[in-house]
């Protein structure tokens, strides 16, 4: 689906799936849980979800003739630190706008994990005190004019990477390589979990399940806590990117299932049971998850296996988008583990 689309690799290539027996067993063991370890899918600081969509981002950055990486995230932005690398990588500046996105006390929670990295790797980081808001910044604009008015050129990444044109692509891949590996195991998955916040994760992979009539098994869990918004983000995105790459069927709003029962209490803050479930992750399987995105999505399908949501005998894929720096500003609330 991807052929036509200039391409720049940043990825080692397709990621491991592994089984989470040692999960499956203590959650009744009626269903097969497999992680597909986006995490571990680069050497660029540590990995993610990002570099999967930058790959398709950063061709026409470099036609652009651009010379410095604007984009914007949290404090604790994962999406930010992988922009960082992917500038170092290529030769380019980088400015990171960060934003007071997570009403989070931690002494040091600005200078540990993702920003000590990006910090490390040269960026330049202006933090800002504004909330939590997936669309376009203000601050983000006054990113990119400051840039053209020190006499540089600006590329605009927006936040996630989920709203540039083609945001979704990376994630199309996702799919056909699941798609593969599927074949080489010889079963399909009849469930994919996903985290979804920007939403271009969610989207690009329900584009690329849609190939074979499985987007409606792509189930995002939300960890924005504005679930409408996202839920109408996931749903343009996935539009415009199946009009990319000419899907034969429409996408429409039904397509997107995002369940918006585990983002409480907030964006960036996890509930008793997100730390439960990135501790028995961890405990079980040795598997990080992080309280602001994985470990809802953890929380979300270790609730949704305990509910019955999946049919006995499912297979269940988790993807795990990486994020596990974050947890360094988090060193409070994981004080005796
Ligand atoms: C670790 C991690 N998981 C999940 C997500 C959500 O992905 P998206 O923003 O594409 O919805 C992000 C980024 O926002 C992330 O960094």
């Amino acid at each position: 689906m991807l052929e036509k689309f200039d391409r720049y690799p940043l990825t080692f290539g397709p990621t491991p799936i592994e089984k989470l027996d040692r999960l499956g067993k203590h959650l009744g063991g009626k269903v097969e849980i497999y992680a597909k370890r986006e995490d571990c899918n680069s050497g660029l600081a540590f990995g993610g979800n990002k570099l999967r969509k930058l790959e398709y981002i950063i061709p026409d950055a470099i036609a652009s003739d651009a010379d410095t990486l604007v984009t914007i995230g949290g404090v604790q932005s994962n999406h930010t630190r992988m922009v960082a690398a992917v500038a170092a990588k290529i030769g380019m500046k980088c400015l990171l706008v960060q934003e007071s996105w997570v009403p989070h006390e931690d002494a040091v929670y600005d200078r540990v994990g993702n920003i000590l990295l990006s910090r490390i790797m040269g960026a330049e980081v202006h933090l800002v005190d504004e909330g939590f808001d997936i669309g376009i910044r203000r601050s983000w604009e006054k990113a990119l004019y400051e840039v053209k008015a020190r006499g540089g050129r600006p590329y605009a990444i927006p936040a996630g990477a989920s709203v540039h044109p083609n945001g979704g692509l990376g994630y199309v891949g996702f799919a056909e390589e699941v798609r593969a590996q599927e074949k080489q195991l010889g079963f399909a998955f009849d469930y994919i979990v996903v985290c979804t916040v920007t939403g271009s994760t969610h989207a690009g992979m329900l584009v690329g399940f849609a190939e074979d009539g499985r987007q409606r098994n792509v189930i995002g869990i939300d960890a924005s806590a504005t679930p409408a918004k996202t839920k109408a983000q996931v749903l343009s995105i996935a539009q415009h990117t199946a009009t990319l790459v000419e899907l034969e069927t429409e996408v429409v709003d039904d397509d997107v299932v995002l369940l918006d029962d585990y983002a409480y209490p907030r964006y960036g803050i996890p509930s008793e049971e997100t730390k439960e479930a990135i501790r028995l992750c961890a405990r079980l399987e040795g598997m990080i998850t992080d309280p602001v995105y994985e470990g809802k999505s953890m929380q979300g399908m270790i609730d949704l296996v305990q509910k019955g949501f999946f049919p006995e005998g499912s297979r269940v894929l988790y993807a795990h988008l990486g994020g596990a720096p974050a947890i360094n500003g988090y060193g409070y609330t994981f004080r005796n583990g």
